[in-house]
């Protein structure tokens, strides 16, 4: 195949050539070949691309779970050639792929599958031409056999999703082949962004075969809290408002915005991690036992949490921006988007009356630290022989870390041994480190499950609509009057002190294992 730049635009009504079966290298059906066998990566310039993609791309042709017949095609507006992406990519394979994976033999069968294409994402000829050279025989693969990975920002993936509709682009299924597509979080703006998304997607592929990710739903600690809590009775059973005083789901993070300040200052903490990760770790908490273990029972359970929460009233929720922030690359140096957030969620449903779910997430702060915190009510009565010791006695705490240091601890109080009536807190224990264990950081898994076919571990239709309507009010929050308030908290901090009001006003304050 030429490289990419050298490929000729197609006139606007030129229909793309099929290939017909079988697959013109590997000489297999579509049937034989389940999983599809090239993989366009829209954004394909982009960080993500560099940091996470591609080096989970890699760490999985290592593995030998990638077909042979695999390919990728980068498309992006810079202008570079084949040769230039898999140099670029090579480095990001050697930074970011699992460590001691790399070789130049591995790498050189790997960068094989690279191709790139330059074009725009919202011209109808780039489309077309991106789509002509999917039929390059050299790419092996039957028409409409493709993986569309959306890494766009959601005003540009809306608008790539339009063009698509209006060429008509995209094969519709049949013997066996069926594109699908993932696109990359936040999905929309808000939540009218979100339903024209989802409008234009479902138009041109149903909704079994659209992946909306969310990567933390992938990890291998996040899919633990399902088995964790439907596996194991003597947990469960305690697992709600009788016996549950507050949940608390942090998402901390040490690192700044690493240059994307392009990203990060259209899109702000509510957008990037609150309304995204942070919900979905909730609702896996939060859901009732799903009736079956099939994907669709799953998801409604857990889309039933974000359908029932409760709207935020003006004290649930804090704001925070770094010191600093403004002054970073293609950042407004007026911003009022906030780093950092704090909100105390409702459930409104007969498990969780009365229980308040404090999350928070936010940029530069003092440690990188993912982790829900079950507190339980205290003792309706001390029966131990004096008052100092009534006074030590703390509620337990079950921390469930999802990283780092990935983890189980149940806290509970004992008595100290000696002659004293002295008691103190202790806990029960287990890491995966201790197991030798290594849990996966979640983009391996969103991958391969797009290549399966699994659409078990992203976002449904109905559900990420029903998690913006709790979040859009708190972004049309986000006006120019928040300017004075900001900055409000120190990089390196555990964020502003409002966050911490927050709690106090509860009698209840942040517990961090
Ligand atoms: C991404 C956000 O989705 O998740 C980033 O865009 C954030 O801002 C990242 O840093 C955190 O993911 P992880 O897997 O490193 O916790």
């Amino acid at each position: 195949m030429a490289d990419a730049a050298a490929t000729t635009i197609p006139p606007q009504n030129e229909t793309v050539e099929i290939i017909e079966l079988p697959c013109p290298r590997c000489r297999r059906s579509p049937s034989e070949k389940k999983s599809p066998c090239i993989m366009v990566i829209f954004g394909a310039s982009g960080d993500l691309t560099r940091r996470k993609l591609v080096p989970a791309l890699y760490d999985l042709d290592c593995d030998g779970l990638l077909d042979d017949c695999f390919r990728i095609i980068g498309f992006a507006r810079s202008q570079k050639d084949n040769q230039q992406f898999r140099s670029e990519l090579k480095q990001s394979v050697q930074e970011f792929a699992h460590p001691g994976k790399f070789s130049e033999e591995q790498w050189n069968k790997f960068a094989a599958r690279l191709y790139y294409h330059t074009g725009k994402y919202d011209d109808r000829d780039s489309i077309l031409q991106l789509h002509k050279l999917l039929s390059d025989p050299d790419l092996g693969c039957y028409r409409g056999h493709y993986l569309y990975y959306l890494a766009l920002p959601p005003d540009v993936a809306e608008k790539t999703l339009e063009v698509m509709r209006d060429a008509n682009c995209v094969p519709p299924p049949e013997k066996g082949v069926e594109p699908r597509i993932m696109i990359e979080k936040p999905f929309g703006n808000d939540l009218a962004s979100a339903k024209r998304m989802n409008r234009l997607v479902l138009d041109l592929f149903d909704e079994s075969r659209v992946y909306r990710i969310d990567h933390y739903l992938a990890k291998d600690t996040v899919r633990n809290l399902l088995v964790f809590r439907f596996t194991n009775a003597i947990f469960e059973s305690l697992w709600n408002r009788n016996y549950i005083d507050n949940i608390q789901i942090s998402a901390t993070e040490s690192i700044g915005i690493e240059g994307r300040g392009g990203y990060y200052d259209q899109t702000g903490v509510v957008k990037d991690m609150l309304q995204s990760h942070v919900m979905q770790v909730m609702a896996l908490v939060a859901m009732e036992p799903p009736l079956a273990g099939d994907i669709e029972s799953v998801r409604d359970k857990r889309n039933d949490i974000f359908k029932a929460l409760a709207p935020l009233g003006k004290d649930d929720y804090v704001f925070g921006q770094y010191r600093g922030y403004r002054d970073e690359e293609k950042v407004d140096p007026r911003s009022v988007t906030p780093t950092y957030a704090a909100l105390r969620l409702h459930i409104d449903n007969w498990r969780w009356q009365g229980v308040p779910f404090y999350v928070r997430s936010g940029k530069n702060l003092k440690q990188k630290i993912t982790e829900v915190v079950i507190q339980f009510k205290t003792v309706p009565l001390c029966v131990l022989p004096n008052e100092k010791m009534c006074s030590l006695v703390q509620p337990n705490t079950l921390s469930i870390r999802i990283q780092p240091d990935e983890g189980i601890k149940l806290s509970f109080m004992t008595q100290v041994p000696g002659r004293e009536d002295k008691i103190s807190g202790t806990h029960l224990d287990f890491t995966y480190s201790e197991e030798g264990w290594r849990p996966s950081e979640g983009y391996e898994r969103v991958i391969l499950d797009g290549l399966h076919g699994t659409p078990a571990l992203f976002w449904r239709a109905d559900g990420i609509e029903a998690a913006w309507n709790t979040v859009t009010p708190l972004i049309e929050e986000q006006h120019p009057n928040l300017v004075d308030r900001f900055p409000n908290y120190e990089p390196g901090s555990w964020g502003p002190e409002a966050a911490d009001q927050l709690l106090k006003r509860d009698n209840r304050y942040w517990i961090s294992t």
